[in-house]
């Protein structure tokens, strides 16, 4: 969900707030509202679906005022309905809220004895309603806000109005991401910097547990015990890229086209004179070098790191470990000491990451935690040992493209570096590799002008019943990424798989409507990848061939074949994944579905 809490001294917020929503949306499409306070009167209006239908509802509405709340949510609780929608109000008080109340329930009936009623099926109506009563009971505001949060478990990121305080923003965060930025004696508060970077010029990032209040006085920020904290303000970071689509049809487009740039923009920050170096995790070249490793992550960076781990054991001879987050953080694990932890994350905020990350540096504080991460300023680096940054700019598309290949470009310059270090890897053969890398950039261009390809494999998805990707090495998971891509955008069931595995299963599904894409470059046992290719193909399936092989040597006999120009262990999964973005990308077109904003997903997840 998408958090917005607005004070003006001048303006009318109600613009203010929705194009911050807009800018927010990725965090959550199913439903948005907003609620200002006008002379110590608190109007809401909320819509069901995109934002866009708010500001339908509100055309011409004197719904505004100089102080103002807002939200885009993405729904745990609750449909996606017009009444689930924040903000949620009870008598005096209006709030959003980003996060699971883990103590709702108990809450509920709580002050369901004591006379309250609940118009909503969501958790967050406990918090206006819990307000409510400690405001009755209270001796001043702030201690209603403070007593209303300690009876709050689970995680949360808040804004709110208090018509009896109409001219001040309430807020708080605990698990959640907020940060609180102003201009002049103009405050604000939002769950990402995008959101206020035109309207504000400073910033602070909430730390766990902090609270406060902004007035046109000044804004006052207290810790889980109600004690002051000192403001750190810094400036405003400014977004690296811009967020319109320029001239393309979709972010998710755009973000596909921007990624030889990506890559250069990588290769350029951390690489000087054939040495690789990490500005912001220094220790990476200095620290003895682990004896484990051990990545999480969830989503597509996930399947990142399971690249990755390919190319780490093998060349730097150490045991790597991958989990998704959710699974990592409650499953026990076994952390021995001089192991290294590497988180990745687009967003930073990702509850899973963030707390697998925290239990790791708790269970075994001398380790270190390294995140790779695209927002610097996110929870995941700030509570890191160090961070190298993904350097994709704005990812606004649902779904990853650019920062997955910033994610496969970084960790490929960490593995090497690694390896050089561990005396594994000679300097002639780092040098190659950093040349080949160098020569992805033009590779991956050209890959993006290859379209007639990507577009004659289209029509075999027309009456597809799901589709499978197959791959082996680094590559395997490729397949998964691709997978996952055409799922999310164009809805039709796909599954990847590791190809030597296929044989114990997904081959019952093999029929003429079931398209399997064999990613076979010659790097990863082409071998064996062909053989399982023709394993498909003697039973019926329409195969789609991703390869590196030259053309007098493709095989005759396959429906189709996507070409990728030849790379090297490192690079290869680099130059695959761009025809797969594509694939999906062509297939969701022809099937009209929302490819920047995929039915029930969100860009940023936090919540567990
Ligand atoms: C969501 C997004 C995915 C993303 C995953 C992890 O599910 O829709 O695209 O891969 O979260 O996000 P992160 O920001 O941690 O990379």
């Amino acid at each position: 969900c998408g958090i917005i809490g607005a004070l003006s001294s001048r303006a009318r917020v109600q613009g203010h707030l929705l194009d911050a929503l807009q800018k927010m949306e990725y965090r959550g499409y199913d439903s948005a509202g907003i609620c200002v306070a006008d002379q110590g009167v608190l109007h809401c209006a909320k819509a069901a679906g995109k934002l866009a239908k708010l500001r339908e509802k509100l055309a011409g509405s004197a719904c505004d005022g100089s102080i103002g709340i807002g939200h885009t949510r993405w729904a745990t609780h609750g449909a996606p309905n017009e009444v689930n929608a924040h903000p949620h109000i009870s008598a005096h008080c209006a709030i959003v809220h980003n996060g699971i109340i883990e103590n709702h329930a108990q809450l509920r009936r709580q002050l369901t004895s004591a006379g309250l009623s609940f118009a909503s099926d969501t958790d967050t109506e406990v918090i206006p309603a819990m307000l409510s009563t400690l405001l009755d009971k209270c001796s001043y505001t702030g201690q209603a806000w403070h007593q209303m949060l300690q009876s709050l478990d689970g995680a949360y990121a808040l804004a709110g109005l208090i018509d009896i305080t109409p001219d001040t923003l309430w807020f708080a965060r605990k698990g959640s991401p907020l940060l609180l930025a102003r201009r002049g004696n103009d405050y604000f508060v939002a769950s990402d910097a995008l959101a206020v970077a035109d309207l504000a010029d400073e910033v602070m990032y909430l730390r766990e547990g902090e609270w406060g209040c902004a007035s046109h006085d000044g804004c006052q920020v207290f810790d889980a015990e109600g004690r002051m904290v000192a403001c750190q303000w810094q400036e405003m970071p400014v977004a690296a890229g811009s967020t319109d689509k320029g001239v393309y049809r979709h972010y998710m487009e755009k973000e596909i086209h921007e990624q030889p740039a990506v890559l250069e923009r990588i290769l350029n920050a951390y690489i000087d004179d054939a040495a690789i170096h990490f500005p912001d995790a220094p220790w990476l070249s200095t620290d003895p070098l682990p004896e484990r490793i051990v990545m999480v992550a969830c989503g597509t960076s996930y399947h990142a790191a399971l690249t990755a781990r390919y190319w780490l054991e093998r060349y730097l001879k150490v045991s790597v470990e991958v989990d998704v987050a959710s699974e990592y953080r409650y499953r026990n694990p076994v952390i021995g000491e001089r192991t290294m932890l590497i988180t990745l994350s687009q967003s930073g905020e990702t509850a899973d990451t963030l707390e697998a990350m925290r239990l790791f540096k708790s269970t075994t504080p001398n380790n270190r935690a390294l995140s790779i991460c695209n927002v610097a300023s996110a929870s995941l680096p700030r509570e890191s040992d160090g961070l190298i940054e993904l350097l994709a700019g704005p990812e606004i598309g649902v779904a990853s493209t650019k920062a997955y290949l910033a994610q496969l470009s970084v960790l490929a310059l960490v593995a090497l570096h690694m390896a050089r270090r561990a005396g594994a890897m000679p300097q002639a053969e780092l040098e190659e590799h950093i040349a080949n890398l160098w020569h992805t950039v033009d590779g991956l261009a050209e890959m993006l002008t290859r379209t007639a390809a990507v577009s004659s494999v289209v029509p075999l998805f027309a009456r597809a019943h799901g589709a499978l990707f197959l791959g082996r090495g680094p590559c395997y998971p490729l397949a998964l990424e691709g997978a996952l891509k055409l799922k999310e955008i164009s809805y039709l069931h796909a599954e990847g798989y590791a190809a030597g595995e296929m044989k114990h299963g997904p081959i019952a599904l093999i029929d003429s409507n079931l398209p399997v894409i064999v990613i076979a470059p010659q790097q990863y046992q082409l071998d064996k990848v062909l053989s399982n290719l023709r394993e498909v193909q003697a039973r019926g399936a329409r195969v789609i061939l991703l390869t590196d092989l030259p053309e007098q040597e493709w095989p005759e006999d396959v429906d189709r074949i996507m070409a990728v120009p030849e790379g090297d262990y490192f690079t290869t999964p680099l130059l695959v994944c761009v025809p797969l973005q594509l694939l999906a990308y062509e297939v969701a077109l022809a099937k009209g579905t929302d490819v920047d904003q995929p039915r029930n997903l969100a860009k940023s997840v936090t919540v567990e």
